[in-house]
């Protein structure tokens, strides 16, 4: 059976399809946005060399041919290097303003080509076809697309919504179990930033769906992509309430920046933890109970998931250093750090009324 997620955006609606088997049916799913029966693909190399035969004949079985670029794996590819290096191939093989690239691949690949395709010509249509659990939970559906820069993460981009997102829960199979308990921090933070009944519901399923259940695998991507979906419906460009999906983020994004965005942390570990820190914050700050940090702690190490910043292998820098890199972080306005706070499991809300020293005190004895 197929979940399909509305994305409800006016004249840029679109669906997001989840079930297994979508690689196959790639052609049919594809084939009434097409102008002529072509597509540019662009993938993730490790991707790739597991999966693209079978989107290939999967869109050939509609009589849709396809050119591809693969490029390498993981965050470096983020960059104006490769960013450059793809909309000149989309060039080069004359994609047209009427055509449709298709973003084949995790976050990364995700967030590269959707830029690419926001850019080229001045805007073309793409699909994604998310390939990690983050990024059928969370990378793929909203519109955000950009590359890295020196000066941090994703801080070059656009806003440029795919027109059909197809999330094939079989090619999760594929993955790392550490790399699908990564793209898991994804999904925990649904439940702990608005849907307490869904964190409950992951305490009694996730370990099933991490050992490999499709079912609940399917169930557990289907409701994170129809919270994020409603949420994006309602606040498109993070106006207010989509600022809530950065729970644990701006402690995340200090910890990659801190391990130099490598395997030491992958993203989802890192939002795992920095849910758990916001927790911790948020009870110190007296926000939320004493129960709560400890709840979220003791789902994220029963699904065997890094909890805790001593989780992460090798030296990391002090508590001021981590604190300097939180304010580089882009929810910085007026000056003032935005912090996702919470009130309880599943009920988040943005503030900038957060005592420094507190989250600095946080990050000390989270260090030592
Ligand atoms: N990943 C956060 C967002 O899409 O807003």
């Amino acid at each position: 059976m197929i979940d399909v997620v509305r994305v409800p955006l006016g004249d840029r609606a679109y669906d997001v399809r989840i079930g297994r088997g979508l690689l196959a049916r790639a052609g049919g799913e594809i084939a009434p946005l097409l102008t002529q029966p072509r597509v540019a693909v662009i993938a993730d190399e490790t991707v790739a060399g597991l999966h693209l035969d079978a989107l290939r004949s999967g869109l050939a079985s509609r009589g849709i041919s396809m050119v591809s670029l693969n490029l390498p794996a993981g965050e470096g590819t983020k960059s104006w290097e490769h960013f450059s290096h793809s909309v000149e191939w989309l060039l080069d093989q004359k994609i047209e303003r009427g055509d449709v690239v298709i973003a084949f691949g995790g976050g990364v690949i995700g967030d590269l080509v959707g830029f690419a395709a926001a850019v080229l010509r001045r805007g073309v249509r793409f699909v994604q076809i998310p390939t990690s659990l983050l990024a059928q939970v969370d990378s793929s559906v909203g519109g955000k697309t950009g590359i890295n820069s020196k000066h941090g993460k994703n801080l070059i981009g656009a806003f440029h919504q795919p027109s059909l997102v197809l999330a094939d829960i079989d090619i999760l199979g594929t993955l790392t179990a550490r790399d699908f308990l990564s793209g898991y921090g994804e999904v925990v933070k649904y439940g702990l930033l608005g849907d307490a009944d869904f964190f409950e519901w992951l305490e009694s399923n996730g370990p099933a769906l991490a050992a490999g259940d499709l079912v609940l695998r399917q169930e557990a991507v289907r409701r994170s992509v129809q919270m994020k979906a409603d949420i994006v419906g309602r606040d498109e460009t993070e106006q207010g309430e989509r600022a809530l999906l950065n729970l644990g983020h701006t402690f995340c994004h200090a910890l990659e920046n801190a391990t130099g965005y490598c395997d030491r942390l992958l993203h989802g570990e890192g939002v795992a933890i920095g849910c758990a820190l916001a927790f911790e914050t948020s009870a110190r700050l007296g926000l939320c109970s004493q129960e709560a940090p400890s709840r979220v702690r003791a789902h994220l190490k029963a699904m065997g998931m890094k909890t805790d910043i001593s989780d992460i292998p090798g030296n990391l820098p002090d508590a001021d250093t981590l604190m300097g890199l939180m304010l580089q972080d882009k929810k910085m306005l007026g000056g003032k750090l935005h912090f996702v706070m919470v009130h309880g499991i599943g009920d988040a809300f943005v503030t900038s009324d957060v005592d420094p020293d507190v989250v600095k005190s946080v990050l000390s004895d989270a260090l030592s």
